[in-house]
């Protein structure tokens, strides 16, 4: 026999102050998360890095690294530079980062942050645990 999961929907923030703050990190009966904001989406992860398990979702959210090109064909270095809309989360631990939206490490798509289902209705926004 199995044991029988129980999901329910919570209402955890209004959306009007999740598009303000970006991010806010609530806990659900003992179970913490990270509520996001960016480009118009909404997305939940547990705040469990994938890594040693630090508390990621309390990292800074930073624009994405990417490597800028120069030259005819762009055949040269033009240096570090910051991608102009992809954000990711910064864990306080060790660094690793996840994209904001996806959840997903930019080195290695294998690893990422693992999802909360979340929805928004009218200014509710709603995460299923
Ligand atoms: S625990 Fe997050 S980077 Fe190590």
């Amino acid at each position: 026999m199995s044991a029988q999961v129980v999901r329910r929907d919570v209402v955890v923030a209004s959306l009007a102050d999740l598009r303000e703050r970006e991010r806010i990190i609530v806990d659900v009966d003992g179970t913490e998360l990270g509520l996001y904001f960016h480009a118009g989406e909404v997305r939940a992860w547990h705040n469990v890095c994938p890594h040693q398990g630090g508390p990621v979702c309390q990292g800074k959210i930073m624009p994405r690294t990417v490597q800028l090109v120069r030259g005819e064909g762009g055949l040269k270095s033009g240096g570090p530079g910051f991608h102009p809309t992809d954000r990711n989360i910064v864990c306080p631990w060790h660094g690793f980062e996840f994209d904001v939206l996806t959840g997903k490490h930019p080195a290695d798509r294998r690893v990422g942050l693992r999802p909360i289902p979340v929805r928004v209705d009218a200014d509710d926004v709603i995460v299923t645990v």
